[in-house]
Parts: structure tokens; C-alpha cells; sequence
């Protein structure tokens, strides 16, 4: 039996500009995927008995489907299933990350799936390898545009600086709050709506997502110095211009308004592609109750999360 667990992340700056090659800054989360190998001689199951959703199980032989949650989370570990022609194997995935928040749920059940695959088989993977080939699978499961953002912070943990290269960044921890608006979003649509945005108003889009990329770099020195306050700024202005490209929604403005307001946050924005999801909030040292009660008075599910936290590891390895 082989386990590997990978966290999720959030995009702290520079969503949808990075698939254009700006810059993004992201970090991985003290939320973590895990996922669960084991031989089981003639039979192929995927099993998620905890996934912020009911348990369910798909016989990979019947392809019985148990219900849309179950195709959504087993496609991305059949997929990897299947890029590395494994059989004969029982599957199980756990997972403390909401699906399709913007939190990086996929992409941590892809990275680890693959790592625990990678031990179990002995495929001789490289860290790199993993992230790769975890980021070309993610992709094709949602047969979409994007960038290895995800993927990289679910292998690699801490903060990576993604553009046209990921840079892993030496900066110190953060505690943050997330407002989840529980309503569940499609990256893939969100990413070909702003695509298409650009495409049609070139003129203006552009320099968005100059602006955009701008407000990663300048967040780069905040962050290592523990300029909050000015960091909470940033958020608030890369906010402003993800409302224009159109991927705010008024729930997700509820919350980042909230966390400003009676939150008392040095700032909020969204985080991940928008259209739903969740939004990012940093507290004040002494504002976390008041925060979380805040998002949670605007019908959000608020909760703490710590930022720079460590990339897939393989946890379990036995006979
Ligand atoms: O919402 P998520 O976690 O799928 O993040 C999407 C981030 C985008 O920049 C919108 C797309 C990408 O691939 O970088």
C-alpha cells in the first residue's frame, strides 16, 4: 500500500493574466488531498469516501456512475489511471479541499495520485516529472487553457512566482482567511470567458493584465518584509481589476466586501478563476475572529488557512 498527500493553494495575485504569460504569485495551503494505492489482483475501483461530499465508489469495470460529484473527483485519478496504463489497483482518495472552489483540489488529487503511483510502481519520477506530467493531465481533463500553477504548488508547496518559468520563492508563512461563496465554479469557462474578453478588446485587456502582473511583482518585497498593511492593498487593487475582466460575481463581492468592512481586513480579493468559488482575506494580527464572523454574517463558510506550507510527500509506504 502506497499514500501521498498534496496541499492546495491559493492565488494570492496575478489569476487569468498568467495564462498570457504575466506574472502569478501562489502558495500552497495547509489543506491537503491525500491519495491511497493498493494491489487488488483483477479489479480496478476508485474510491472517495471523504471529499467534502457524500462517499460514493466507480467500478472502473462497470463504469457504474454514482453521481456527477463522482465523475467530477475519479476522472482526474482515472486519468492519471490510465496516462500510465495502471490496473489492477485500488484507489482511494481523501480530500480536505472544496471541489471546484478555486482552492486547487484537482490539481493536489492529480499530484498526488501520481506520486503515490510513481513509489508504488517504481516509475522513477523526478519532482519535475511529477509536476509535468500531473499539469499536462490536469489540462486535459479540462481539455482547456492554463497555466501549471496549480500543479506546480501542489508538487513543489511553499510560493512559486509562475510566468513563463515557475520560481520557487523563499518568503515566510501567512495566516490568511478564506470565504468559500459555496457555489462551485468551472475554470475552464471562467479562463475561455476572459480569454475571449482579450481577443475581442485587445486594447484594454492588455494593459489589465500588465497591471495585473505588475501587482505580483510589487508583492513580492511586501510579502518577505511583512508589509501587511500595503499587502492588503494590492489584493484590493488586483480585485478591481479581475471585476473588470468580468469574474466577479456578487457573492464573491459580498465577501471581499465584508472582510473589508466590519472584517476589518488589510485586504480581499477573489482567488482562482472567479465566476463563484472563493476569495482570500488578510487579517489584521488581532482580526480573525472578527473576520471570520464577518464572512460568515455574508452566508460565506469562512476558516483559517496558513500559506507556504509543504508540497506533495509520499506518507505511507508498506508492504
Ligand atoms: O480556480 P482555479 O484554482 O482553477 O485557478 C485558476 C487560475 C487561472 O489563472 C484562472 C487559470 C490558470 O490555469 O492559471
Amino acid at each position: 500500500m502506497t499514500s501521498a498527500s498534496a496541499p492546495g493553494k491559493v492565488i494570492l495575485f496575478g489569476e487569468h493574466a498568467v495564462v498570457s504569460g504575466a506574472k502569478a504569485l501562489g502558495a500552497a495551503i495547509d489543506l491537503r488531498a491525500k491519495v491511497t494505492i493498493r494491489d487488488t489482483p483483477g479489479s480496478t475501483m476508485i474510491e472517495a469516501c471523504d471529499l467534502c461530499l457524500r462517499g460514493f465508489s466507480l467500478d472502473l469495470n462497470t463504469l457504474q456512475v454514482v453521481s456527477a460529484e463522482a465523475v467530477h473527483a475519479t476522472r482526474y485519478v482515472s486519468a492519471v489511471l490510465n496516462e500510465f496504463d495502471a490496473r489492477n489497483l485500488r484507489v482511494m482518495i481523501e480530500s480536505d479541499i472544496p471541489l471546484a472552489s478555486g482552492l486547487g483540489s484537482s490539481a493536489a488529487i492529480v499530484v498526488a495520485a501520481t506520486a503515490a503511483l510513481n513509489r508504488h510502481l517504481d516509475l522513477g519520477l523526478s519532482q519535475k516529472d511529477i509536476a509535468d506530467r500531473a499539469h499536462r493531465i490536469e489540462k486535459a481533463v479540462q481539455e482547456g487553457l492554463g497555466s501549471p500553477t496549480d500543479t506546480a504548488l501542489a508538487t513543489h508547496g511553499g510560493y512559486l512566482q509562475v510566468s513563463s518559468q515557475v520560481l520557487p520563492l523563499d518568503l515566510p508563512g501567512m495566516n490568511m482567511v478564506v470565504g468559500y461563496t459555496n457555489q462551485s465554479h468551472d475554470t475552464r469557462s471562467e479562463v475561455a470567458k476572459v480569454q475571449s474578453l482579450k481577443a475581442r478588446y485587445p486594447d484594454l485587456v492588455d494593459p489589465i493584465f500588465q497591471a495585473i502582473g505588475a501587482v505580483s511583482a510589487r508583492a513580492v518585497p511586501l510579502i518577505r518584509d511583512q508589509k501587511l498593511r500595503e499587502l492588503g492593498e494590492l489584493m484590493n487593487v488586483n480585485h478591481g481589476l479581475l471585476e473588470a475582466i468580468g469574474v466577479g460575481t456578487r457573492e464573491l463581492a459580498e465577501l471581499v466586501y465584508a472582510a473589508r468592512g466590519a472584517g476589518g481586513a488589510f485586504g480581499a480579493k477573489l482567488t482562482g478563476a472567479g465566476g463563484g468559488g472563493c476569495m482570500i482575506a488578510l487579517p489584521t494580527p488581532h482580526g480573525f475572529a472578527a473576520l471570520i464572523t464577518a464572512l460568515r454574517q455574508a452566508r460565506g463558510t469562512a476558516f483559517a488557512v496558513k500559506t507556504g506550507c509543504e508540497g506533495v510527500k509520499v506518507e505511507r509506504d508498506q508492504a
